[in-house]
């Protein structure tokens, strides 16, 4: 099959900045030709998403898009004319995850006629990867990045009429774009981008190259998805951003901080606000103030650490040393005392000595997460990172990952079991996966609480009385109204 290649994945030149250049904002295209439609009728999609919270909204827009054109969802992979997987980049497991799906689709690649095999997201963008995909996997048909998600008609209209394979990823610092059609997973928390992109750098990160340079969409634009959401019954949003303290530094506005718009999305009375990712490098103590003042954002924060050693922080590029961090969660317990904590820790960092990782577990003891998300560092190709001598061998790696384990399970056992007795109001979500009678949901602090119920919970927040707690989940009971 012919290739067209409208354009390649380009590492250098997505690692590029030109903070001259004003980022421009613009409508989504949303038009679909005849000949589309008419394609359209009676087909299927599978939409397969990897990767952190942008890439579940991402998805979110792409299944509007499809659904829009007429497309059926289907949860057949073989069977479906579309399969389109969203994917991530961070760590190279991510990765190979998706080879092995895309292996298992070579037979019903060749029994649908037309099949469109698409992929996505940030694993798109990156050189390497669509190198390998256009030699090895020849019924990969269409990949298009994360800068232009809205081209998808064009793209699948492309892919039909001219029966090449099309690549198209764009390797820009990125535009904002508004009036994304949306079609949300969940009924009960939404997602709301409040940013694009990342402007940090973090040595070992690929974000800043798959996503683009960071740009902020309008307070006017993020308050009015949210009154829009508070509209349709929802009860939680969760501001989303790469950096989410960072809000604002490209609108060169004072009025545009992240504390203003937090203090203006809690100011529209949704029930729950709840943010991520932050950076502990551009925290502000206006953000905590706004935290403790408005009842509805909820007493609950990502912090990321990554390491607790100054020297890896600073060969990290992090911006902050281990004391900085600590007093930040010194200020932010002024404010919230109770607030639950949680954190991302990479293990491993090339040429990382015992000390160094010894200082890592020193800052968790010291500050008892609740919870913490840890990596083993895994090198990005393009990333400086990736090009750094290492000399601690993968099983050292792992038994430091293992020891760091073991402190943050401790103290997160040890948090949640101080639950039991409290009445916390739960935000109720799912069915319980372990057990159908039980209903899930999240409390202010962002516990896991299970509880006998039925589903007709779902959506509604309600006092519960917690009777047993585990690690990371607590069971309760329900009390009455
Ligand atoms: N923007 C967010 C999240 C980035 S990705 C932040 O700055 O916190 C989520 C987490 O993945 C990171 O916090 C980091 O701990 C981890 N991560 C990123 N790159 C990685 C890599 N190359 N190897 C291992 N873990 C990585
Ligand atoms: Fe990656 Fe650092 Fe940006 Fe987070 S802040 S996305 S870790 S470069
Ligand atoms: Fe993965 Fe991209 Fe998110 S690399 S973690 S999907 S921003």
């Amino acid at each position: 099959m012919a290739i067209t290649i409208k354009s390649f994945p380009d590492l250098k030149k997505a690692g590029k900045r030109n903070y001259q250049e004003k980022i421009q904002t613009r409508l989504a295209s949303k038009t679909i030709s005849p000949f589309l439609r008419n394609w359209a009728k009676g087909k299927t999609f599978n939409l397969q998403t990897s990767g952190c919270q942008a890439n579940v909204r991402d998805s979110e827009i792409i299944t509007a898009f499809l659904e829009n054109l007429g497309l059926q969802h289907t949860d057949n992979i073989y069977q479906a004319n579309v399969v389109i997987f969203n994917t991530c980049a961070i760590r190279e497991n991510a990765e190979k995850k998706i080879y092995g799906e895309l292996g298992q689709l070579k037979q019903s690649a060749k029994e649908i006629p037309q099949k469109i095999v698409a992929i996505c997201g940030c694993m798109a963008q990156e050189e390497k990867p669509m190198r390998y995909i256009k030699e090895h996997f020849p019924y990969v048909n269409l990949v298009f990045g994360t800068h232009n998600i809205d081209s998808i008609y064009a793209l699948l209209e492309a892919c039909l009429t001219s029966e090449n394979r099309i690549f198209d990823v764009i390797s820009t610092t990125g535009e904002v774009v508004e009036d994304l059609p949306s079609s949300r997973f969940d009924k009960t928390k939404a997602f709301v981008n409040i940013m694009y992109g990342c402007d940090n750098f973090c040595t070992y990160c690929i974000v800043p190259y798959t996503r683009g340079r960071m740009r902020s969409r309008s307070i006017e634009e993020i308050v009015k998805e949210v009154n829009s959401l508070k509209e349709q019954g929802y009860k939680e949003v969760t501001l989303l951003g790469q950096n989410v303290n960072a809000y604002g530094y490209d609108l060169k506005d004072p009025n545009s901080t992240f504390d203003k718009l937090l203090e203006a999305v809690a100011q529209t009375n949704i029930p729950r606000v709840r943010y991520t990712t932050s950076h502990p490098g551009y925290f502000t103590e206006d953000v905590f103030k706004v935290m403790a003042k408005y009842d509805n954002i909820m007493p609950s924060l990502h912090l990321p650490l990554q390491s607790g050693n100054d020297n890896i922080l600073k060969r990290m590029n992090r911006h902050y040393d281990s004391k900085k961090y600590l007093d930040l969660v010194k200020m932010l317990r002024s404010y919230i005392p109770d607030v639950y904590l949680t954190t991302d820790i990479i293990v491993g960092f090339p040429n990382e000595t015992e000390e160094e990782f010894e200082d890592t577990l020193k800052v968790c003891k010291e500050v008892n997460y609740d919870n913490a998300y840890t990596f083993i560092f895994s090198p990005r190709d393009g990333t400086p990172a990736y090009y750094m001598p290492d000399d601690v061998t993968y099983e050292e790696k792992l038994k430091r990952f293992n020891r760091l384990k073991e402190v943050i399970d401790t103290s997160a056992t040890i948090s949640a079991s101080k639950e039991v007795g409290k009445i916390v109001e739960v935000l109720f979500d799912t069915v319980s996966k372990r057990d159908k009678t039980m209903i899930s949901g999240y409390s202010r602090h962002f516990r896991l609480v299970h509880v006998k119920g039925d589903p007709s919970l779902i959506g509604q927040i309600r006092k519960v009385k917690i009777i047993e707690s585990h690690t990371y989940s607590l069971i309760g009971e329900l009390l009455s109204e």
